[in-house]
């Protein structure tokens, strides 16, 4: 529920408040964000924030209203810029004209209560009220626009900005984030996740003393060396007990984070896109949208925070369709074989995970053209009939008929130099002219900021999913971007890539609803609330060893449900580090969220053959726990169990 006098603004959820008041300068101030408080006709009097300008050297906003107001020693809802913040902001413009110097003060407001629209960038959907707060800076005609978002239920506040450019000559958006939110320092400590390919979502823990602590992914996309996903919590908070704030953005691209602590105790978090190389120019009337940025609090500890969330991602951000649908027991070909299948052999492998429990086969890399390892064929989608003589539809019939769905691994994004696609358009590769690109798994990456490049993805994915019986695919993505091309409006590059790629999907995904989307990007290399938007569950790591992939499960279900995270039981030893484990620990670790395997049954020993069938049969059972139950009691954190 958001309510409003025009002045006090308060945004309630089933547990929280959020409050701010616009200031007789114009300005909005931030009053109080925590569990829910109950405000009588308006009346802040007990919350309202006492400001006061610390004299000596503070710049006072406008001395002549408001005397004690300096943009430094006030927690601002919405701060800009050289008007005497001296913090970060979230907000960078130029103009010819305006130089850096912006002054935006309060306009007006406006409830609504439709869906978001979801065009352009990923939205979450069945929202409740949405504030908007529109500010202006009135001489230099730009409009900004702050919108929230409140999903009552799971007890979330999503946010965005919209910048708009009335001026006559163009506006450079240099730094657009999604959401600032000032807070008083009550001994937090920052939490987030960071890693790298095969060792993804490993906990760091700082203290936070004064300074700025900035995360980041420069690689083009989210990344698995650091998650947009972030915590604060009071530095005793645990499982159960504690301050807990969970923050996390719907966007797959380049993410920025950083939270500022003064020495005055002042804390500012910001979210959102990458300032780096991001310049965004607004000719007349043009207008920039951010992507949400998402976050929650709760006094419960960890588990209440993360509870709201999970709730979140699993009704607002996962395609309706998909919400709480009960997902298949996987049977993958990847370690079984690699690049080295024939039709037979995959069909045995499928037909012995069938009789094991199985229930969707999913074919890996290697289908298609000449890729008989990595360096050759991405990009060439016709299908190799050495290996598959029937070709998919003969595959897929085969498959069905033992009573199982099939499904097929694509990487649309990439392109090998040696391939008949890079022969006809080199152009469409991102690299700069002037020098040899760098290859990355021997592959580079298309433009998907280029509307023929989007429309030829389509188009190749729609002609194989309408020739065969296809219901899973999974999307890979096997690279960081670089590169970046020598053309004029390279500051929109990174963005416009994330879009075009949202375009891809939502395309694939509206045109194919049937079609059970798995997110891929080595791993979790994309692993966030955008792709999730689109896939509703993502292979978590290229790491399958159970005992390492404990620390990588627990690291995501801090924010992530364990509907979206996809497990397999590999053979043993393990081919990323050669350890030996038993199958039921395997299985163990595997079962938290989405089930499946990338081995060959008919090698497992007889012992472990019986145990098999028996796990899968419990998960079975216990499915709908597995996959949708809450992770709300200290026993099922998975990292303490396992100790
Ligand atoms: C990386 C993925 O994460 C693996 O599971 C597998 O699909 C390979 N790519 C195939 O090239």
């Amino acid at each position: 529920m958001t309510i409003s006098n025009g002045e006090v603004f308060i945004l309630n959820t089933k547990d929280l408040s959020y409050v701010f008041h616009v200031d007789k300068t114009g300005l909005l101030l931030h009053d109080f964000f925590g569990s829910r408080i109950e405000i009588k006709d308006f009346n802040i009097d007990a919350i309202k924030q006492k400001v006061s300008c610390q004299k000596g050297t503070s710049t006072i906003y406008k001395e002549e209203i408001n005397d004690q107001l300096s943009m430094d020693y006030a927690l601002l809802e919405f701060s800009f810029p050289h008007k005497g913040d001296y913090k970060n902001t979230p907000i960078l413009l130029k103009s010819d004209s305006a130089g850096y110097t912006f002054d935006f003060s309060y306009k007006s407001y406006e409830i609504k209560k439709s869906p978001l629209d979801n065009q352009e960038l990923p939205a979450p959907h069945d929202n409740d009220e949405e504030l908007v707060i529109h500010l202006e800076d009135s001489v230099n005609r730009v409009k900004v626009e702050l919108h929230y978002v409140i999903f009552e239920e799971a007890n979330v506040i999503a946010r965005n900005m919209v910048i708009v450019n009335e001026g006559n000559a163009p506006l450079h958006v240099l730094k657009a984030l999604s959401m600032q939110l000032d807070l008083v320092n009550r001994d937090f400590e920052l939490k987030n996740f960071v890693g790298g390919w095969a060792s993804e979502m490993n906990e760091a823990n700082q203290l936070l003393v004064p300074g700025v602590y900035v995360h980041e992914s420069k690689t083009g996309f989210s990344s698995h060396k650091v998650n947009p996903l972030f915590l604060l919590k009071n530095k005793d908070a645990s499982l159960d007990y504690g301050d807990v704030y969970i923050f996390n953005l719907i966007y797959s691209g380049n993410h920025f984070s950083e939270v500022e602590l003064t020495p005055y105790g002042y804390l500012r978090v910001e979210t959102g896109i990458n300032p780096f190389c991001f310049d965004f120019e607004l000719k007349e009337n043009e207008s920039f949208k951010t992507p949400y940025a998402v976050f929650t609090f709760s006094d419960k500890g960890i588990n209440g925070a993360r509870s709201n969330m999970h709730k979140f991602v699993n009704e607002h951000v996962i395609a309706s369709r998909w919400k709480e649908a009960l997902r298949p027991v996987v049977i993958n070909n990847w370690e079984a074989t690699y690049f080295k299948f024939t039709e037979s052999k995959v069909i045995n492998i499928a037909r012995k995970a069938k009789e094991f429990g199985a229930e969707l086969f999913v074919l890996d890399d290697g289908w298609f053209s000449t890729r008989n390892d990595d360096s050759h064929g991405l990009g060439d989608y016709w299908i190799n009939k050495k290996k598959l003589p029937g070709g998919l539809k003969g595959l897929a019939k085969k498959v069905n008929k033992m009573g199982m769905k099939f499904g097929l691994w694509f990487e649309p994004e990439s392109v090998n130099p040696q391939s008949d696609l890079y022969k006809a358009h080199p152009e469409w590769a991102i690299k700069s002219e002037n020098l040899a690109p760098s290859l990355a798994r021997h592959q580079l990456l298309l433009n998907l900021g280029n509307k023929d490049v989007q429309d030829y993805i389509i188009e190749n994915i729609s002609k194989i999913l309408d020739e065969a019986n296809i219901e899973y695919i999974k999307w890979d993505m096997n690279r960081h971007m670089s590169d970046l091309p020598n053309t004029p409006n390279v500051g929109e590059f990174y963005h416009r890539y994330i879009l075009g790629l949202y375009r891809v999907l939502r395309t694939l995904t509206e045109k194919y609803p049937h079609v059970l989307f798995e997110g891929c990007a080595s791993g979790g290399n994309r692993f966030d609330l955008g792709i999730l938007s689109y896939c509703p569950q993502i292979w978590a790591s290229d790491d399958t060893d159970a005992h390492e992939r404990l620390s990588i499960q627990n690291g995501y279900l801090y924010g992530y449900p364990q509907s979206t995270l996809s497990n397999h039981v590999s053979s043993t030893h393990n081919h990323q580090t050669l350890r030996e484990m038993s199958i039921d620990t395997r299985y163990n670790v595997a079962c938290f969220g989405i089930l499946g395997y990338e081995l060959i049954f008919s090698e497992m020993s007889k012992f472990e053959r019986q145990q098999c069938k028996k796990l899968i049969e419990v998960y079975k059972k216990y499915r709908d726990v597995f996959q949708f139950g809450e992770l709300s009691k200290r026993e099922y954190s998975l990292y303490s169990w396992a100790r």
